[in-house]
């Protein structure tokens, strides 16, 4: 359902371990926009291959209602990713909309996975293209690759920065992801953020930030989220359904921002239509053309998020 969930909200992206019966039951009652349910690093090595049935069965048992679905597979340099995609796409595609990548370090892994999931939805009678891709930039190698990633296949719909992996790959001297890595005197991550930012929505991709480890501080978790919101971020990880909540709201825009930005179209409107000037007075901004541009975006993610507007 690649078209399906290109533009669907990723508000909160909430990870469930696979090898889990319980919490993958638990999965579709959480008010999460998407759910992704992870073959790779929250399940033990030994658990692997068991996982993908429990995976299939809750795809095609239980009742996912419109969110965006995703398995995330292991990495191309295990020995489980195709049988992962094949296991996974094939006994539970119609229902499945993507399939996250870990560990993305060059364009040929997506290209890999894009011919993959070709031959898989021939042989489960799926149409091509059904099946779209996230890919999560990881490495340092990932990272510089990261503009001829995001470029790399028509599958891909989200490109996804996996904080704790990339902390072990630059060998930062962290032993968790939580706020205080935004305080620290010097911070790669806001070069990080802007990096991946700009190759994704280069590439018509949402663009989403990872995991948040400390569960229980949904404070903490609200200060670093407002971070990556802050660069324009549609989303981010969510490792419990409470942190789930949090991000809902994060990553909408206030009901100020999403009424004066309707406020902001209206007026624009009757100055370019009526009054034939480009450039108008707003309150006490000047508005022209790319305000507008600024405005649109805003009401977009906003009625994505389900929210209207208060004023008229
Ligand atoms: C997520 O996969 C991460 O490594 O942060
Ligand atoms: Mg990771």
């Amino acid at each position: 359902m690649s078209e399906r969930s290109r533009s669907l909200p990723r508000r909160s992206c909430l990870s469930t371990p696979g090898s889990s019966d319980r919490f993958l039951a638990k999965a579709p009652t959480a008010t999460a926009d998407m759910s992704f349910l992870d073959l790779e690093d929250s399940v033990a090595p030994n658990e692997k291959v068991a996982a993908r049935a429990k995976v299939v069965n809750a795809i095609r048992t239980l009742d996912w209602d419109a969110r965006v679905l995703c398995v995330r597979v292991n990495a191309w340099d295990t020995p489980w990713t195709y049988g992962d995609v094949i296991e996974v796409v094939g006994s539970a595609g119609p229902r499945l909309d993507e399939i996250m990548m870990p560990k993305v370090e060059r364009a040929s892994d997506v290209v890999a996975m894009d011919l993959l999931l070709t031959q898989v939805e021939k042989n489960a009678g799926l149409p091509i293209g059904h099946i779209g891709i996230e890919a999560q930039i990881e490495t340092a190698e990932g990272l510089i690759n990261v503009e001829e990633i995001c470029a790399a296949s028509r599958r891909l719909e989200t490109i996804v920065f996996g904080p704790a992996d990339f902390a072990a790959s630059i060998g930062m001297p962290v032993t968790t992801i939580d706020e205080t890595i935004h305080h620290g005197p010097s911070n790669p991550f806001s070069y990080v953020f802007a990096k991946i930012l700009m190759a994704g929505r280069a590439n018509g991709l949402q663009v989403i930030d990872g995991p948040f480890l400390k569960v229980r501080d949904t404070d903490a978790l609200r200060f670093a989220a407002g971070i990556t919101s802050s660069y324009g971020f549609d989303g981010k990880w969510a490792l419990t359904p409470d942190q789930a909540l949090v991000l809902n709201e994060v990553y909408s825009p206030s009901q100020e921002l999403f009424d004066k930005s309707y406020d902001i179209l209206d007026a624009y409107q009757i100055a370019t239509e009526k009054d034939r000037t480009g450039a108008l007075m707003f309150g006490d901004e000047m508005i022209d053309e790319a305000s507008a541009k600024i405005a649109h975006s805003f009401v977009a993610r906003g009625l994505r998020s389900g929210m209207s507007r208060s004023t008229l």
